[in-house]
């Protein structure tokens, strides 16, 4: 059993205190900067013009929300579409124009953001959980009468919604890709220390919070997240809801310290299983995929070397490569 920490209770409801009001961009920036031997103008380029892939942004009610969504692709390989979701903090922004471009050639692709963030309304005011942000994600594909079972790809809080969905709402779903994700409770290990800091401390520069997404000591994750600074690659606009995050942070405390009921239901998990993370990832440290690996009959475990939480962006063609295996695997003959 991981060990039980007070100070990741206090650090996180701080987070979610301060969260909004983070240091001016530019001292946050200088040190970022200095390591990846940049400056300023070569920082953050406009969205590129040829990202009229994804399509329009459209809306759809679920229970007590409004989400906003993307749905592009290709319709004719006869694969089902992909359902994406979002981490920690997260909008659809995140998802990069590589990662979707790809993705779009052999599916539909489909990317929303959750509950009360970016372009996704809440009209409730309760707090979050993993649970129930996994409920909206099945409120949602049901609402888009996709008319056959999605494949669902969650990273970070995206995966911990991507194994709650498995857990509890497996059977409507083909298959599960969970990446830098975890079945939470007190049996997986919590975030550490110094990601606990970087996160809950307002003060917290750009270097440090690339830091925590990819582990700068190796020269292989050092240019990988010089790459995704200088340019993050996004595929639509979208907005921050630093409310949200403190709402989605007391979540992830949740799951990892009082929630039991994803944990508990992994063995019952009957959807094919793709895990894929960092062995260096301090944020949701590899234990937990390896945990459900342990829990499960036939799991495809992907454990990428000097690679963080943002394994999946280090590694991108070889992730995609791996992806598309899994999500082409079949046993029919
Ligand atoms: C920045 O430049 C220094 C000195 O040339 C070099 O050692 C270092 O690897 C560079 N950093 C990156 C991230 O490329
Ligand atoms: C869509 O998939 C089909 C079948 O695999 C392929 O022939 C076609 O080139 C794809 N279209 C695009 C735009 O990628
Ligand atoms: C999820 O939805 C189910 C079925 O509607 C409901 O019983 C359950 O309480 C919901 N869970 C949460 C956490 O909202
Ligand atoms: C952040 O920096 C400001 C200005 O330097 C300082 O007043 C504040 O105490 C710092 N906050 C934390 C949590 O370190
Ligand atoms: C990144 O964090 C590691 C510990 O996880 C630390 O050893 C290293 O000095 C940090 N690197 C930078 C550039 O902050
Ligand atoms: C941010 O989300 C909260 C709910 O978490 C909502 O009340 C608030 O209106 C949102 N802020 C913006 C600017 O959309």
């Amino acid at each position: 059993m991981a060990p039980r920490n007070a100070a990741w209770t206090v650090l996180v409801l701080l987070a979610a205190l301060t969260a909004p009001d983070r240091v001016s961009a530019d001292d946050a920036l200088a040190t970022a900067l200095e390591f990846c031997n940049v400056t300023a103008s070569d920082v953050a380029p406009e969205l590129r013009s040829s990202l009229d892939f994804v399509g329009p942004l459209r809306t759809v009610a679920i229970p007590g929300a409004e989400v906003g969504y993307h749905r592009f692709g290709n319709t004719t390989t006869g694969r089902p579409p992909l359902v994406l979701v979002a981490g920690l903090g997260s909008t659809m922004s995140f998802w990069s124009a590589e990662l979707l471009e790809s993705l779009a050639e052999d599916q539909e692709v489909i990317i929303f953001d959750n509950r009360g963030m970016g372009y996704t309304k809440d009209f409730t005011t309760k707090p979050l959980t993993v649970p129930l942000m996994a409920n909206d994600t099945l409120a949602f594909v049901e609402a888009l009468e996709l008319g056959v079972k999605p494949n669902l790809l969650g990273l970070s809080l995206g995966g911990f919604i991507a194994t709650a969905s498995a857990g509890l709402h497996g059977e409507h779903y083909n298959k599960v890709v969970i990446v830098s994700g975890s079945a939470g409770s007190p049996e997986s290990e919590a975030p550490s220390l110094q990601a606990q800091q970087v996160f809950s401390d307002p003060n917290a520069t750009e270097l440090d919070q690339l830091n925590t997404s990819f582990p700068l000591q190796f020269p292989v994750a050092a240019e990988a997240a010089c790459r995704r600074f200088i340019d993050p690659d996004s595929a639509v606009y979208d907005t921050y809801n630093g409310t949200t995050f403190g709402r989605q942070a007391l979540a992830i405390l949740d799951y990892f310290y009082v929630e039991t009921d994803v944990w508990d239901a992994v063995p019952g998990i009957d959807n094919d299983l793709l895990l894929v993370g960092g062995e260096d990832d301090i944020v949701v440290p590899i234990q937990s995929l390896r945990a459900i690996a342990e829990r499960v009959p036939a799991p495809w475990l992907v454990v990428f070397k000097e690679a963080g939480h943002a394994a999946m962006n280090q590694y991108l063609p070889t992730f995609l490569q791996i992806l598309d295996t899994f999500l082409s695997f079949s046993t029919d003959v």
